[in-house]
């Protein structure tokens, strides 16, 4: 008999290569004119917001954002998130002097990431102190009491702090963590090159589908989307923004190259490999460790991504991120 108790999400789920983009008339002479420029965090009680010039972001994972790909993605225009897998003092040491990060022709803010353990608090104090401008709370299920409760904590100790919350797949989610004080939200739970979550738990929501849903609940609030993995070419990032993520994260693509924390291998944070190294032991292992090629330089990786991002946006027929939201128009492909 069927269970009439059972829920469906009203909508089926959809993944990067489910859709296209419809390519749209376009008053675009160059590519190059093609504005990549986007948010990355809004404090509504201060006004104040933070941009980059490229919407990527460089993930914050043990073997791919240290302090030499976080300085290079912020030359690059972008950024990168310092990993909360090392101790409080290492992540303090690398933040301390924001020229060591911080470039003359680009102000890429400096994250960097904390947990929710007991010590939250204290521990982005500390990170605050040293020179970070935006704390990133990050942990696999962001809907949750504790993420609330550090985010209401931090907020309550200055409401002008930026916090980007995460990961989270739902609208329901993306309004909980923005009540609670969240200026960004991070989206993804399980679409990682790296990731288990999926096949060890049989939870998640596909990635393009997470990020409308979210977008859709953070966008009329004024608070920014990264979409968080998943990623597999320029053409998956063309399509995250255009489903409503302001810009987007990776690991994946980054790894291999120079500028990656560990030089040939990557590994999900939940693998038993990185829990291992951090904390001693493996539990609910959700990721893999995997060797990867040689990627050369980060520099030349982002600027092959950043063709296809301004080509993807000339076919819509957009100048910009917000003219992407406004025109694209997907296509399923089966
Ligand atoms: P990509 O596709 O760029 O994804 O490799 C990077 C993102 O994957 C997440 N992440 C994990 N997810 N188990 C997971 O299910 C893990 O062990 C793990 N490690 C990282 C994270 O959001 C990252 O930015």
């Amino acid at each position: 008999m069927a269970n009439s108790m059972v829920k469906f999400h009203e909508k089926p789920g959809l993944n990067f290569d489910d859709v296209l983009l419809v390519p749209k008339y376009s008053k675009i002479r160059h590519r190059a004119s093609v504005s990549l420029r986007s948010t990355i965090s809004v404090n509504t009680d201060s006004k104040h917001r933070w941009e980059i010039d490229v919407p990527i972001i460089s993930a914050n994972m043990d073997t791919i954002t240290g302090l030499k790909m976080a300085r290079a993605m912020s030359e690059l225009g972008g950024c990168g998130f310092i990993h909360r897998y090392q101790t409080p003092e290492k992540v303090s040491e690398t933040i301390r002097d924001p020229r060591k990060l911080k470039n003359v022709s680009h102000s890429a803010p400096i994250v960097a990431s904390i947990g929710v353990d007991e010590e939250a608090l204290d521990i982005a104090q500390v990170y605050i102190a040293n020179g970070a401008d935006i704390i990133c709370i990050d942990i696999a299920h962001g809907h949750s009491e504790r993420m609330r409760h550090v985010i209401e904590d931090l907020h309550a100790w200055n409401p002008k702090l930026h916090i980007i919350a995460g990961n989270i797949v739902t609208g329901a989610a993306a309004k909980d963590l923005i009540e609670a004080g969240a200026t960004g939200l991070k989206v993804g739970i399980g679409p990682g090159s790296v990731c288990r979550t999926r096949v060890e738990t049989g939870c998640g929501v596909p990635q393009l589908t997470a990020i409308m849903e979210v977008a859709e609940v953070a966008k009329p609030l004024g608070i920014p989307v990264i979409a968080d993995g998943g990623l597999k070419t320029a053409g998956d990032i063309v399509k995250a923004l255009a489903a409503g993520a302001n810009t987007v994260m990776t690991g994946g693509l980054l790894a291999g190259t120079i500028e990656a924390e560990s030089r040939l291998e990557y590994r999900g944070m939940a693998s038993k490999e990185a829990q291992e190294n951090w904390k001693g032991s493996a539990h609910n292992i959700e990721g893999i460790a995997i060797r990867v090629e040689d990627h050369g330089s980060v520099y030349n990786v982002i600027d092959h991504l950043i063709d296809g991002i301004r080509s993807g946006l000339s076919y819509c027929g957009a100048s910009n991120i917000e003219e992407l939201w406004e025109r694209a128009e997907f296509i399923l492909t089966k």
